[in-house]
């Protein structure tokens, strides 16, 4: 049984960025109810009105993992560490999106599988070998009859955003050889509980994993987990080590024993934790509104930083527009020049560390909040401020 616990309101597609025309003749955008929910029987939480692949994942996808100097670190540490541990001699990424992972590795050891054409072009321009389809049985049959045996398979931030986990996993295990080791990584909904991050649900992020929950689903196909790391990146990820029950070639890490243990005791496992939860997110919207309508009211200028898939979820739940937040700064070349769905607040090409530009700054990019600080540390100096919702709203 599900049980809904969370309610965010009408939202627009995150990723859906609006051109100039399309504000000018008031293109409609596509919204759909964004609820969560629980299954009651395997701890999966997940959103309940899911919006289809394609119209999600298409040749316009914006979302760039190189613009971070932390994913691409965060690649790079576990492709050394890979190659130390399990010495893949071939293997594949699911959702290889613009080569931040792939690269590290030979072009002929390596191949990607990426559904948005216009990311998968990036990755197969750079000579690597990259499918540009959405991760599924027929592709894996193709895969399948096509290579040699794939050891090791990896996925970050990708099979939560897939509707239908019984075909991705039964598809990774058609792939994948005896004894090879599937490694996947996604935000962590303890963390997520824990930071209030309500915004890490969102049409893409279909599911908010927990070891809990990845450990229970995965039992039917004769899986498990046999370690777990804790990660910043996105705002707390894990990243859980997985092969099949039969491969005896590793044991279970005692990390695996204590992350479940922190989930049981902060109550993952039972539905009041997650009531608790929607109270404490409902808390957080009318102080972050609070906030921003009060510093606006007192003639102070705000602007965003980052201009995230998760900042459009916030700002549309907190019903702030353009007229609060004047615009966003982001990198992304892509996201430039348009307009955040939703908030409609228009997104400036960011091109060197901020100095004066505003007095206060919301930080659409919460979970790079490090590597933004140090980059502007001549703003906060000055006196700049910034703006953040997690864990609590507040000013910096
Ligand atoms: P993400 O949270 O979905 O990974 O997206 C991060 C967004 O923030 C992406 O659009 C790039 C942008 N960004 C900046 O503009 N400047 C930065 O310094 C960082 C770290 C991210």
């Amino acid at each position: 049984m599900i049980k809904k616990f969370l309610d965010l309101g009408k939202q627009p597609l995150a990723n859906k960025y609006l051109t100039k025309n399309d504000i000018i003749k008031k293109k409609r955008e596509d919204f759909y109810h964004l609820e969560i929910g629980l299954n009651t029987k395997n701890k999966l939480v997940s959103i309940l009105n899911t919006i289809s692949s394609k119209k999600m994942f298409d040749n316009k996808y914006p979302y760039r993992a190189s613009m971070s100097k932390t994913m691409q670190k965060s690649f790079k540490d576990l492709s050394l560490k890979i190659k130390k541990k399990f010495k893949p001699n071939f293997l594949m990424e699911i959702g290889s999106n613009d080569g931040s992972f792939i690269k590290n590795f030979e072009k002929k050891k390596v191949f990607g599988v990426e559904p948005c054409k216009n990311v998968a072009k990036i990755t197969q321009k750079m000579g690597y070998k990259t499918f540009a389809n959405y991760w599924d049985m027929s592709l894996a049959k193709k895969i399948k009859s096509k290579n040699k045996k794939i050891d090791l398979i990896y996925s970050a931030n990708t099979l939560s955003h897939i509707k239908d986990l019984n075909s991705v996993f039964r598809s990774i295990c058609h792939v994948i050889s005896k004894d090879g080791i599937l490694i996947i990584e996604d935000p962590s909904l303890l963390e997520c509980f824990k930071k209030i991050s309500y915004d890490q649900f969102y049409n893409e992020h279909i599911y908010v994993f927990s070891l809990l929950a990845i450990k229970n689903f995965i039992k039917k196909y004769n899986l498990e987990v046999f370690n777990v790391e804790k990660l910043n990146t996105h705002g707390g990820s894990l990243r859980y080590y997985i092969k099949r029950t039969t491969n005896n070639r590793f044991k279970i890490n005692r990390k695996v024993k204590i992350q479940l243990n922190q989930e049981k005791i902060f109550g993952l496992n039972s539905f009041s934790a997650y009531l608790k939860f929607k109270k404490n997110v409902e808390k957080s919207r009318k102080k972050l509104k609070e906030i921003l309508i009060n510093l606006n009211k007192n003639n102070k200028k705000i602007i965003g930083y980052g201009s995230t898939a998760k900042a459009s979820t916030v700002l549309t739940y907190c019903s702030i527009n353009n007229k609060i937040i004047k615009y966003f700064l982001d990198t992304t070349p892509s996201k430039v020049g348009k307009y955040m769905p939703g908030s409609h607040i228009y997104v400036k090409r960011y091109t060197k560390p901020m100095t004066n530009e505003s007095d206060y700054v919301f930080l659409g990019a919460w979970n790079f909040k490090k590597e933004i600080f140090k980059k502007e540390r001549r703003f906060i100096k000055r006196g700049g401020k910034f703006i953040t919702h997690v864990p609590k709203p507040r000013i910096i």
